[in-house]
């Protein structure tokens, strides 16, 4: 059986409110289904590198459980293209940003949408930066971590193995 972790790198724009909760959640949905995962997080643009998560996201993750202050915002690096398996975009402009700094030969389908893997609602998750909403983009991101969890066929907690 191959028990590598699966190398998952969760992608937005400033890498402080979107990405650092999908970070969080993943880890700890994956801890809950006790599924090999690596998950770190990474901005398009190095705006906010060195910074902590936004408050709005800081203080919702503590509201469901997830603490999530420890994370400092980076920028997306090269190596990253070779170091994760996928890269999991919060919006269309994040992964259309992904896929223009990809390396050639690199196999573009590791590059996806969060949401691709919810069963339905927005593709996009919302940029609550300006506008707050940090309740729905948790609950879409959560969304999106339980589908891609389904997809890699690891399987709910409490489902018959
Ligand atoms: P994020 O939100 O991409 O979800 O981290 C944003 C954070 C910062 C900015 C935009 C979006 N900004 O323009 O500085």
């Amino acid at each position: 059986m191959n028990t590598a972790p699966v190398r998952v790198l969760m992608v937005c724009l400033g890498n402080i409110c979107r990405s650092p909760l999908a970070e969080g959640i993943l880890k700890a949905q994956a801890a809950v289904r006790g599924a090999a995962v690596v998950v770190d997080s990474a901005g398009i643009s190095n705006y906010h590198e060195g910074e902590p998560p936004h408050r709005g996201s800081i203080d919702i993750a503590r509201e469901r459980g997830l603490p999530i202050d420890d994370q400092r915002s980076r920028p997306v690096r090269p190596s990253d293209f070779h170091d994760f398996d996928w890269l999991l975009a919060m919006d269309t402009s994040n992964k259309n940003a992904l896929l223009h700094m990809a390396p050639p030969g690199f196999d573009r389908s590791r590059v996806k949408l969060l949401l691709d893997f919810a069963e339905f609602g927005p593709r996009d998750v919302p940029d609550p930066y300006y506008t707050g909403g940090f309740g729905e983009v948790f609950d879409l991101i959560a969304a999106g971590c339980a589908g891609f969890l389904d997809h890699l066929g690891v399987a709910p907690a409490g489902s018959p193995s």
